[in-house]
C-alpha cells in the first residue's frame, strides 16, 4: 500500500462498488483520503454508497452507472472518467457474479453476461487504464479473482473458468509491470459475507464463518505492501486452495463433481472466528444437509464454493456442499 499522503493525491476507481467487497475497497480507500470513482449498474445503491463515503470521510466521490457486461460498458466507463477529467491511479476490477447448475441447463445469456463481466470487462478496462500508469511510472491494479480460480469447478464451470482467467491474467501482468512501477495484484477471496449468494441463487446457508469484506480488503492491502502477485484471503482458504493443487487437476475436478452431484463427500467447517470449533455436516446438493449439531440446513449446488475444504471420504467425517457460503457445507471453492 502506498503511504497515506500519497493516497490523498490519488484517484481510485472501483467496479462493483455498490455492495460487498467493492464497497469495502471503496471505503478503505476513502478512509485513506483517496478520491473515488465508483462503478456499478444500479444507480440508487451506488449513490447511497457515494453519499455515505462523502459524509464519513469528506472525500471527492464520483459515480458512473454502467453495465460492464455490455460490450460497450468499459469504453463508456473510460469516456465518463475522461469527461470528469481524472487520471486513475488505482484500479480495482472487482465487479463479477456467478451462476451454478449443470452447464447445459444454465441460461446461455446469463453465462454470456458472466464471461463479459468477469473476463472481457476486466481485460478491457485494464487495457484502457494501464497505459497511463505505465507512462507515469506508477499505479495499482487489483483484480478480484476467487479461490474458485485455482481449480475447475463443476456445476460452476463458467464462473470457475472466469476466475482462473482473472488469476492468471493478473499474475502475468504483475510479472510484466513490476519494473514499470505498477503494482498488480489478484485478490482471491473464499466464501465472503456479501450479496454474492443471493445473485448466485444459492439455497445454501449453514455452519461456519464467512469471511468479512473488511478482512478481504485487509488481506489485499497487506499483499500489496509485500509486493505479492496474488493473495488468498484467510488461512483456511489458503490451505484448501493449495491442497487441491497437489493433486492431478482431473482428479480434483472429478471429486468436486461427485461431491456436488451426489453428496458422497463430507467436510469439516470452522464455526468460530479462530476455527477452533468444528462443525461436521453431510453434503446433500439439492436438498438439505444434516450437521453434527443436529440441525438441518438447506443446501444447493455449486457456488463460488471450493472443492473440498478438508473434503475427505465419507467414512471419516461428513459434510455438505455450498454455494460460496462458507457456512454451507460444500466442496466447491470460492
Ligand atoms: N462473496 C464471495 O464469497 C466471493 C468469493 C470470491 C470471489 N468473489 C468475487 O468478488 C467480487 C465482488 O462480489 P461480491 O461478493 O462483493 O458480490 P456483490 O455484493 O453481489 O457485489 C457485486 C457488485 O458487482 C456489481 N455488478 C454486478 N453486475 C454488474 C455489471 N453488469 N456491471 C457492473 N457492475 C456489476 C454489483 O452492482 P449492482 O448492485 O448494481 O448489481 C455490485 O456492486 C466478484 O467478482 C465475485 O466473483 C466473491
Amino acid at each position: 500500500m502506498a503511504a497515506k499522503a500519497e493516497l490523498q493525491m490519488s484517484t481510485a476507481l472501483v467496479t462493483g462498488a455498490s455492495s460487498g467487497i467493492g464497497a469495502a475497497f471503496a471505503e478503505a480507500y476513502a478512509a485513506r483520503g483517496a478520491r473515488l470513482v465508483l462503478v456499478a449498474p444500479g444507480e440508487p445503491r451506488l449513490r447511497e454508497v457515494a453519499d455515505r463515503l462523502r459524509g464519513d470521510y469528506g472525500v471527492d466521490v464520483h459515480t458512473v452507472a454502467v453495465d460492464l457486461a455490455e460490450e460497450s460498458g468499459p469504453d463508456t466507463l473510460a469516456k465518463a472518467v475522461a469527461d470528469i477529467g481524472l487520471d486513475i491511479d488505482i484500479l480495482v476490477n472487482n465487479a463479477g457474479f456467478g451462476s451454478r447448475g449443470p452447464y447445459h441447463e444454465t441460461s446461455a445469456d446469463r453465462d454470456h453476461r458472466q464471461v463479459m463481466l468477469n473476463v472481457v470487462a476486466v481485460e478491457r478496462i485494464t487495457h484502457l487504464f494501464l497505459p497511463t500508469m505505465v507512462a507515469r511510472g506508477g499505479g495499482t491494479i487489483i483484480n478480484t479473482s476467487s479461490t474458485s480460480g485455482f481449480q475447475a469447478v463443476p456445476y460452476m464451470a463458467v464462473y470457475g473458468g472466469s476466475k482462473a482467467f482473472v488469476l492468471h491474467f493478473t499474475i502475468a501482468l504483475w510479472a510484466e509491470y513490476r519494473r514499470h512501477g505498477v503494482r498488480v495484484l489478484a485478490v482471491c477471496p473464499g466464501p465472503t459475507d456479501t450479496g454474492f449468494f443471493a445473485v448466485l441463487g444459492s439455497r445454501m446457508s449453514a455452519g461456519g464463518r464467512l469471511r468479512t469484506t473488511d478482512e478481504v480488503v485487509a488481506s489485499a492491502f497487506r499483499a500489496l505492501e509485500r509486493g505479492q502477485a496474488y493473495v488468498i484471503d484467510g488461512r483456511l482458504n489458503y490451505l484448501t486452495s493449495n491442497a487441491s493443487r497437489l493433486l492431478p487437476r482431473g482428479l480434483v475436478a472429478q471429486i468436486t463433481e461427485r461431491v456436488l452431484r451426489r453428496g458422497s463427500m463430507v467436510m469439516l467447517q470452522p464455526t468460530n472466528r479462530r476455527g477452533r470449533r468444528w462443525n461436521v455436516a453431510r453434503l446433500s446438493p439439492f436438498g438439505s444437509s444434516a450437521s453434527s449439531d443436529g440441525s438441518r440446513r438447506p443446501t444447493g449446488v455449486g457456488s463460488d464454493a471450493a472443492l473440498g475444504r478438508f473434503v475427505v471420504p465419507d467414512q471419516q467425517v461428513r459434510s455438505g456442499q455450498q454455494t460460496g457460503d462458507a457456512r454451507a457445507v460444500e466442496s466447491g471453492r470460492q
